[in-house]
């Protein structure tokens, strides 16, 4: 193999490798949105899903929901508590997402909005219950007020639980109105009140991603208009955010129920600040007028577009406008004045079809008129290679668009084979941005899907195909995201989780070493004058990086048989030295990481001493190999 370091091919983009994020297979609520109490504000079409009536030692009461539509449309529904005597315990239990995840010696914060509809003595008893009903954490709120108030209570659990759930009992005679019940834990991402759960984020930090791109998926389209994203509605006081059910709700494969709502704490204010977080582009995707086309397919008539328009319009404003702008001000009122420096903007999910071509001209030329620093991604479909991905695609070049948005979940013998598939694409074209793509050990969404090194291997030999051709491919990332091990839809998923805990899998190891060892220059590497494209079951790449003054060779060995590979370098120096590797394997293409195991296919360092310009490397089977070295 030969490797000219001081050619340069192709530039990466700082935003190569990068996250997608859908709130599916509890990714938000019930997942990194640390909120641990389900259906807070009795929002659930069944206003008392996730809650029962609870009585002990004779407690006596009622329960009733009580509609305020009237006064607050976005949150209409409260809930009454009524004790008629002294005696026992009479209240409400909340199960929690799959349980709630509970950690001893964490203080955990309840709170909750009240007010009497008469002056009365009464108090809310809070309990923690773990799953075989003991108190495991307990706190007292005494509502003053008749008007609705705010109350807040700090206690420490004292016990570990991954299915505790919350109780709230009235204690005295009379009666209470509650809405917003809340427990958060007090330790989230960077301690924000009622924010984030920071081992789930940890991990998305860990990636150094070049770009977030959010809120999905489909969940951006909605099964119909009326429940699709709308990002103003996701901002600003958390009791305002109106509820909606979840595009999935449906769909749970794993312990169905029909529970899956989006409360938008975690909206679009918190995706641009976690992305702020963690280093990464903000890449929202916004609605174009479509709902999904697996679903109703229902369409904005083209006359009624404008709101729809706007909202993308503001959304850039909200994002990048000073504090003379109205939705500027509005992010510096939110606690953000620096901008967001959004740059980048998706114009519909995955969408196809004249309704799509239609409908993304008018906001292109909306956003372009405004806007023309802002880069549109436009959707090629859901297929890599059909009729109607040709079609979009032949249409876009035509059109100059910025950035083309292909998605593919497909067999890992797809990926292998498609190493290629980008090398001969037009130079001078749209950017391509592999927006979603996830090897499927199955079939497509398949409940069977493993997240098996079989399939992370796949990624990363195709992942070198990307890597290669980064003068065309800007940007890259793995889909879905999250997936709580207790209610999910789709496998395979990069991050698996339960109440308390998460692990990477093999291909989240592989997007991570990707991402960490990208370089910033793609340069040549060849075999007997060729690309490295599969030949002997071999995928590789090179790039340099010119911050640091490395050479980054990443080397995939698909096959059952080692290999003994030798690099013969130009424009290194002369002399030892010693190259960091980083290998990823596993003899057994099946295996797949878990809670018990969780690092069973992780990445392990080691040195290599080399002499000069030479590497001699044996990559073991079914191997990935990170190798790092000094260029000086
Ligand atoms: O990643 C899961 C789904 O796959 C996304 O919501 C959608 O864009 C694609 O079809």
């Amino acid at each position: 193999y030969t490797i000219a370091s001081g050619q340069v091919k192709a530039h990466i983009e700082p935003t190569m490798y990068g996250i997608f994020f859908e709130d599916i297979n509890l990714a938000a609520d019930g997942g990194v949105y640390a909120e641990l109490v389900k259906n807070r504000s009795f929002e659930f079409d069944s206003h008392l899903a996730g809650w029962q009536q609870q009585q002990k030692a004779g407690g006596k009461g009622g329960i009733e929901v009580v509609d305020r539509t009237n006064e607050r449309p976005e949150n209409a529904h409260t809930i009454k508590i009524d004790v008629s005597d002294n005696a026992g315990y009479f209240g409400l239990s909340n199960e929690g997402f799959r349980g709630m995840g509970i950690k001893k010696g964490e203080t955990y914060s309840f709170s909750v909005t009240a007010r009497k509809p008469v002056a009365n003595a009464v108090s809310l008893l809070v309990e923690l219950h773990s799953a075989k009903g003991l108190v495991i954490g307990t706190a007292i709120i005494t509502p003053t007020s008749t008007d609705w108030k705010k109350y807040n209570v700090k206690f420490v659990a004292t016990a570990t639980e991954d299915k505790a759930s919350l109780y709230v009992w009235l204690k005295g005679k009379g009666a209470v109105e509650l809405d917003m019940i809340s427990l958060f834990p007090q330790h989230t991402w960077k301690n924000r009140p009622a924010g984030l759960r920071a081992d789930l984020v940890q991990k998305l930090a860990d990636m150094k991603p070049g770009f977030l791109r959010f809120p999905g998926g489909c969940i951006v389209e909605g099964r119909d208009l009326a429940n699709r994203y709308q990002w103003k509605k996701s901002i600003g006081d958390i009791d305002k955010r109106e509820n909606l059910i979840n595009r999935w709700n449906m769909e749970f494969k794993h312990r169905p129920a029909p529970d899956y709502y989006q409360t938008f704490g975690l909206g679009f204010m918190e995706y641009f600040m976690t992305a702020e977080d963690i280093g990464a582009t903000p890449l929202p995707i916004l609605n174009c007028g479509m709902a999904c086309q697996y679903n109703t397919g229902q369409l904005v008539p083209l006359d009624q577009l404008d709101p729809y328009v706007q909202d993308a319009l503001d959304l850039i404003e909200f994002a990048n406008g000073g504090p003379d702008t109205k939705w500027g001000k509005l992010r510096a009122d939110l606690g953000h004045p620096k901008p967001f420096n959004l740059k980048v903007l998706g114009v519909g999910n995955e969408q196809w079809g004249e309704q799509y071509i239609a409908r993304w001209k008018i906001f292109t030329k909306a956003i372009k008129d405004k806007y023309p620093y802002v880069k549109i991604v436009s959707s090629v479909g859901p297929s890599p290679n059909g009729e109607e991905f040709t079609r979009l695609d032949k249409f876009f070049r035509a059109e100059h668009a910025d950035i083309l948005d292909e998605h593919y979940y497909q067999a890992p013998k797809w990926f292998l084979d498609n190493a290629t598939r980008y090398d001969n694409y037009d130079r001078k074209g749209p950017k391509i941005f592999a927006g979603e793509y996830a090897a499927q050990s199955v079939a497509i969404a398949s409940p069977d899907n493993k997240n098996n090194w079989d399939c992370a291997l796949a990624e990363a030999a195709f992942m070198t195909g990307l890597e290669r051709n980064a003068d065309v491919v800007s940007m890259a990332s793995y889909a879905p995201l999250f997936a709580h091990v207790d209610g999910w839809q789709w496998t395979p998923d990069l991050i698996w989780f339960d109440n308390l805990r998460s692990y990477g899998t093999p291909n989240y190891y592989v997007q991570q070493l990707f991402s960490l060892n990208k370089g910033t220059d793609v340069v040549p590497l060849l075999k007997d004058g060729e690309m490295v494209t599969g030949q002997d079951g071999c995928y590789a790449t090179a790039s340099i990086d010119k911050s640091t003054k490395e050479l980054i060779i990443k080397f995939v060995n698909s096959g059952a048989t080692a290999q003994p590979v030798v690099f013969k370098i130009d424009g290194v120096s002369a002399g030892k030295k010693t190259a960091v590797v980083t290998t990823l394997r596993s003899a057994d293409k099946a295996a797949v990481n878990s809670f018990k195991a969780p690092k069973l296919v992780s990445p392990v360092a080691s040195t290599l001493l080399v002499n000069g310009k030479t590497v001699k490397v044996t990559v073991e089977p079914y191997t990935f190999k990170v190798i790092r070295l000094k260029l000086n």
